[in-house]
């Protein structure tokens, strides 16, 4: 550093140019990848999602939580693109995607696994990593360059392997995603999003129907995916005793409303979340 000042409650630094570089850096790791302004959404009289305001930081592990029915899984489906919202502002990435098409807010990076996981169930889950990977395609024009493509296939299976591994399914490679447990199917769909160049995850109820011990194990793998590649995860989740200690922030939500939001501590200490919860 050159120097420091001090400016009231303000304190000043003189940078070097490298050292500046360094701290845009952590500016840009620190920014908000999404965002919602007075999100609302009605389904005839009523109101799923009322003025909802979220940040999501990049890289974080971020995660909604709420009763049944709060409107979780509409926030997310408004944000993603697969229903439009009647008022309010969605951010992705520096871009304005509010009421763009599903298809082209997954190309911007941000990608949702359903509910009920549907990878392709005939393929085997090796398979199904290569077909949501982003590659060259079957130009005709490379036809002819047999080495060329072989190299690009034997890339692209190290690289889906690599994947595997990251979400705890390097044994199963070979397995027919059916034959696949329901926490082992989203472990898929995260793999595959991750092959597609995700940026942001948005899961709806990982753990659920999930024991315990594998749920811990689950929440692991998507903590480390943010730890390790930086990967944004957006979580839905009622089963909060297992996944409030893996989260970084935390939103809750009552009847369409943000009531409470924080570090996990925060919320859980929130008089507003238990009342909500317990009362
Ligand atoms: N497609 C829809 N049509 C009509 N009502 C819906 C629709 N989707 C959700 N709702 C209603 O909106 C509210 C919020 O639902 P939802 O977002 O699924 O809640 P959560 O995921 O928190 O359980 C609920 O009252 C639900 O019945
Ligand atoms: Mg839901």
């Amino acid at each position: 550093m050159k120097c420091s000042c001090e400016l009231g409650d303000t304190t000043i630094l003189i940078l070097e140019p490298e050292q500046y570089v360094g701290a845009l850096k952590m500016d840009a790791r620190r920014s908000t990848i999404l965002q919602t302004e007075n999100l609302t959404k009605r389904f005839g009289g009523l109101t799923a999602l009322n003025r909802v305001s979220i940040k999501v930081e990049r890289g974080s592990l971020t995660m909604i939580m709420g009763p049944n029915g709060s409107g979780k899984t509409t926030l997310i489906n408004v944000c993603s693109g697969i229903l439009k919202p009647d008022e309010g502002r969605v951010l992705f990435d520096g871009e304005d995607i509010t009421g763009a098409p599903p298809h082209e807010i997954y190309k911007l990076g941000f990608i949702r696994t359903f509910q009920i996981p549907m990878p392709f169930l005939k393929l085997n889950v090796l398979e199904n990593v290569l077909v949501a990977m982003k590659n060259s395609g079957e130009s005709p024009l490379k036809a002819p360059l047999r080495p060329l493509w072989m190299k690009e296939e034997e890339e692209n299976v190290k690289r889906a392997m690599e994947i595997l591994g990251r979400v705890g399914l390097s044994d199963s490679w070979d397995k027919e995603s059916f034959k696949l447990g329901g926490g082992q199917l989203k472990m898929l769909e995260v793999a595959r999003a991750l092959a597609a160049g995700a940026k942001l995850i948005a899961l709806d109820e990982p753990i659920g129907g999930v024991d315990p011990a594998y749920a811990n194990e689950i929440l692991g793998y998507l903590s480390d995916l943010r730890k390790n590649l930086g990967i944004t995860l957006l979580l839905i989740e009622h089963r909060i005793d297992l996944a409030l200690p893996f989260a970084d922030y935390v939103y809750v939500m009552d009847r369409g409303v943000v009531i409470s939001q924080g570090t996990p501590e925060e919320v859980s200490n929130d008089p507003k979340v238990l009342e909500v919860y317990l009362g």
